[in-house]
């Protein structure tokens, strides 16, 4: 079982992101029979851990997070796990010397260096890994995000990377896209008649994209404040949703034919430039609400200061894809902290049907949720039974995954794992896709610096800033609030 041996040497291999997301994963992979028996993981951090400490903090922290059915298989996961602390551009040679005797022996192995870590790292692991002569032609790296903070910075990044590694050895996470509804929406669009002739600016008004969060930001201020809703959220799974919901149907089912289509909409993607960032962008930061701190006053190491401030924990854009398929069909945007619920979703509105016979009646809508319950609805007009008046009522078809199929709905991380030790980079990022996503960025950023107003304040608990509700009511439109 399982596919190739594999040797996984992950970077920040004790930090939050290892530890709740990669190690459960990977337990699940190996429960599934998705790990060879051989595979192993090689934890790296500062943390001066033996495989004994690691094994054993792996144990305390992550067995309650997954289903441990047979105890001598949970052994047998911590077995694989081992740990090698490093000192990273420092003087301090023993923990390359020990990963390299580790490694040394299984050059024909898949070795897959996963980098956790801030990505000021990248550049600096990938060229000690090079010197000490650990990367074989079977070897793959994984970037974690943020791939830098502006255009410039990835490309450094993506340069630095790219001296060592080769793009196809290159795999960029973006999680959303190991998340069940996004690979259903390419069968949903492209293994279905029904849809495609409709998927265009004759038929559908506009397009929402929403990805709310009830959590605020505990702890994450040092990151955060040079962050922002922007950077952290739309620049790659707001982005990515939309370029999956816009794309031309690609010829194949082949990694660069669909990351090409990808690509393509990413470029035609209208910039919002100058005074235009403040008609179609809004900034909100969220303010005190009952037992919910603002922003400013979340526990953090340091107090706020004037980046703190300006930083937004929501944004909503108004986005517009240049070409024939979609002219003049508004896609908005929306990512929020401390909002009242927790939902990710794609909203497709359609136009009104071009004549009415009955009273009443809305546009039909098709709303595609990737969390909490991931399924699919389509809002009809219906007959309500009765024998009055004929008036439509919208009523949803519905289909719930967790209700139609059996199987376990696996986390992203464990369909990204999957395809990094296959070797299959469809779902991450190609060096083209970030540095698009970022050229459509960055003017919006740099505007958003310049202006010497604060985001507009709004409540914890709410859906945004008033400025949210503008942006969409003023051509006589709403966000779909429907509650769940
Ligand atoms: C991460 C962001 O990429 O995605 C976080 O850095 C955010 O700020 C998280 O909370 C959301 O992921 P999910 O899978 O919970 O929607």
């Amino acid at each position: 079982p399982g596919g190739h041996t594999a040797d996984l040497v992950v970077f920040g291999g004790t930090g939050d992101l290892s530890m709740r997301k990669l190690i459960p994963a990977l337990y699940h992979c190996d429960r599934d029979g998705r790990l060879s028996p051989e595979t192993r993981v090689i934890a790296m951090s500062r943390g001066g851990l033996t495989d004994a400490d690691f094994r054993g903090k792996v144990d305390a922290e992550v067995r309650d997070q997954v289903p441990v059915d047979d105890p001598a298989m949970w052994q047998r996961f911590l077995g694989r796990l081992h740990h090698v602390s490093v000192d990273v551009g420092g003087t301090d040679e023993s923990g390359w010397n020990a990963v390299s005797a580790l490694l040394a022996g299984h050059e024909s192995r898949d070795r897959v260096f996963y980098l956790a870590s801030p990505p000021r790292t990248f550049g600096p692991f990938c060229r000690e890994l090079a010197e000490a002569g650990l990367v074989t032609p079977r070897s793959r790296v994984v970037l974690e995000k943020p791939l830098g903070h502006d255009l410039p910075s990835a490309r450094r990044i993506n340069d630095e990377v790219g001296a060592i590694f080769d793009e196809r050895q290159i795999f960029r996470i973006d999680h959303y896209l190991g998340k069940e509804t996004v690979q259903n929406l390419l069968v949903l669009r492209f293994a279905n008649a029904f849809l495609e002739p409709i998927w265009n600016s004759l038929w559908i008004d506009h397009v929402q994209i929403t990805a709310a969060e009830t959590v605020g930001t505990p702890g994450r201020r040092g990151y955060y404040d040079h962050a922002g809703a922007l950077r952290d959220m739309v620049q790659n799974h707001l982005l990515q949703l939309l370029t999956l919901t816009a794309m031309e149907p690609p010829a194949r089912n082949d990694r660069e034919a669909i990351r090409d289509e990808k690509v393509k909409v990413l470029q035609a993607l209208r910039p919002i430039t100058g005074t235009e960032v403040d008609r179609f962008t809004v900034r909100g930061q969220y303010t005190e609400a009952g037992d919910m701190p603002g922003y400013l006053d979340e526990p953090a190491s340091t107090a706020p200061t004037e980046a703190s401030r300006r930083v937004e924990t929501f944004t909503a854009i108004r986005a517009e894809v240049r070409n024939w398929r979609w002219a003049g069909v508004p896609f908005y945007l929306r990512t929020g902290k401390r909002m009242p619920y927790r939902r990710s979703e794609i909203v497709v509105q359609f136009k009104d049907v071009p004549h009415s016979i009955f009273p009443g009646g809305t546009p039909n809508r098709l709303v595609l949720r990737l969390q909490p319950e991931e399924g699919i609805e389509l809002h009809i007009m219906a007959k309500e039974p009765g024998a009055g008046e004929v008036t439509p009522k919208p009523v949803p078809l519905s289909l719930s995954f967790g209700e139609t199929f059996t199987a376990r709905v696996p986390e992203a991380y464990e369909r990204l794992l999957t395809d990094v030790l296959a070797g299959n980079p469809t779902l991450f990022m190609r060096r083209d896709e970030v540095e698009a996503a970022w050229r459509w960025i960055d003017p919006i950023l740099d505007a958003w610096k310049d202006d010497p107003t604060l985001p507009e304040p709004y409540q914890a608990g709410t859906t945004g800033p008033a400025g949210a509700h503008e942006l969409l009511g003023r051509s006589g439109r709403a966000w779909h609030e429907e509650e769940k």
